[in-house]
């Protein structure tokens, strides 16, 4: 099995390119279910996950060329059924859901199930579904959809905000017959980009990036997108705010718009480090001493819980006590005991992490449980006196692109082995 091998105690310096968002690349990707011609998309991440999601749809018919971060999509589909074998390995195949059964009325999508940090579940995509006409029976895992007259118009009021959630309901609305209002949707930039993409397509949308959409569906009449540039990816971004931070360090991301990262730079703030910003580039600059700082993850524009890992690592070098409390997933908490045995102390009550620090981290074996928390340990270990191993790192090669070539770049010691 793949692992990293850290030999930590480098301070970081230079220059990265922050990639494009694979949370922007994803729904963007599912939505091409709803084009007729071929879609180029750019900036996309060369990473695990959108080969999969790619896979999916290769295997339900379409084709696609992927080469230096661009795809062409050609949305030819024979079949509308998503196989567990491929969903499986990607949660985020939901998302094909909500256009398949806007499109072509009828499908099965396999259940993506529960992972690492919680149980995750989907009833509040399937019961926005059925107001809109869609019914479902659940068979051998599989979601059996059909809507026979096609989805039509209505008003869904979201329980909770839910990120694929909305992006689903946004795209199964531009093929529905009527109007859709959807209230309490989800504002995170990912989003608004899906909105932006098939409003550019003719579809009539109206309240992008604010909680309430009315999205005025073409019938089952398919999308003419045009060329899409993806956004950059806002948690990559954050995660080397944080290597920078962990190694107290100055260094410059390039391809980043700061508007993605304030409550993670007002954070980073807090705990001592300054910035120069301009439209498309952040510098961070060393801090005189890391104080402790509490953070409650939630929705955007609030703390992202995808960077929740990353910042606990960096708060075990902070003076004083810090909490983190986890509000959206329930078992974000996997990387604790792995931070503990480089010699962390963070406590666990429930949702709520307290970290107290500065710690001197120890060189360990740990083992990664999930994307971001094993960019968390790949931290860790940057500031460990010694050799690290990080093991598992598959989980990270599903979200980060040239993780270990950026770090590298910035005067890392990290060697890809195994
Ligand atoms: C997306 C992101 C993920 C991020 C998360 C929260 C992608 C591909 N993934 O995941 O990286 O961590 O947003 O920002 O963009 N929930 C329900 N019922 C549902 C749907 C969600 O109870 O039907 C709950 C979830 O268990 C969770 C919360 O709502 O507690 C938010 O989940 P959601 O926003 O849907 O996350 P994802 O779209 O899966």
């Amino acid at each position: 099995m793949k692992y990293f091998k850290i030999l930590g105690g480098a301070k970081l310096s230079g220059e990265i390119k922050i990639s494009g968002a694979k949370n922007a690349s994803l729904p963007i990707i599912a939505s091409t279910l709803l084009g007729k011609s071929d879609i180029t998309l750019t900036n996309v991440p060369e990473v695990v996950d959108i080969y999969t999601l790619l896979e999916l749809l290769e295997d339900m018919g379409s084709t696609f060329s992927f080469k230096d971060n661009m795809v062409t999509i050609n949305n030819n589909i024979k079949t509308t059924k998503a196989k567990y074998d491929i969903v499986k390995k990607l949660r985020a195949s939901i998302l094909v859901l909500g256009p398949l059964l806007g499109r072509y009325r009828k499908c099965q999508v396999s259940f993506p199930g529960g992972c690492a940090i919680g149980q995750r579940p989907v009833d509040l995509h399937l019961s926005a579904l059925e107001k809109m006409g869609a019914n479902f029976i659940i068979n051998d895992g599989y979601i059996d959809a059909t809507a026979p007259n096609g989805l039509k118009g209505a008003k869904i009021v979201f329980d909770k905000i839910t990120v694929g959630g909305s992006e689903n309901l946004i795209m199964a609305s531009s093929m529905a017959k009527g109007t859709t209002i959807l209230s309490n949707v989800a504002i995170e930039p990912e989003v608004v980009q899906l909105c932006q993409f098939i409003r550019d397509a003719g579809v009539d949308i109206e309240g992008i990036g604010s909680n309430e959409l009315k999205i005025v569906g073409t019938e089952g009449e398919p999308l003419e997108y045009k060329e899409c540039k993806i956004i950059s990816d806002r948690i990559e971004a954050g995660t080397y705010l944080c290597a920078a931070g962990i190694t107290n360090s100055t260094i410059k991301l390039n391809n980043i718009n700061h508007n993605l990262l304030s409550m993670v730079l007002a954070k980073l703030e807090e705990v001592g480090f300054s910035f120069t910003t301009d439209e498309d580039s952040i510098v961070i600059h060393k801090a005189e001493q890391l104080k402790s700082v509490d953070i409650s993850t939630s929705e955007f524009p609030g703390f992202p819980t995808d960077m929740q890992a990353q910042f606990m690592s960096l708060l075990t070098q902070c003076e004083g006590t810090s909490a983190i409390e986890e509000r959206l997933f329930e078992n974000r908490f996997m990387h604790v005991p792995e931070l503990n045995r480089m010699g962390a102390n963070i406590s666990l009550n429930g949702r709520v992490a307290k970290i107290s620090g500065p710690k001197k981290l120890s060189p360990a074996n740990v083992m990664a449980s999930d994307l971001r928390a094993s960019s968390a340990l790949v931290l860790a270990s940057l500031v460990a006196s010694g050799a690290s191993k990080v093991d598992r790192i598959y989980h990270l090669d599903r979200g980060y692109e040239n993780f270990e070539k950026k770090l590298k770049n910035l005067g890392a010691k990290i060697i890809r082995k195994g």
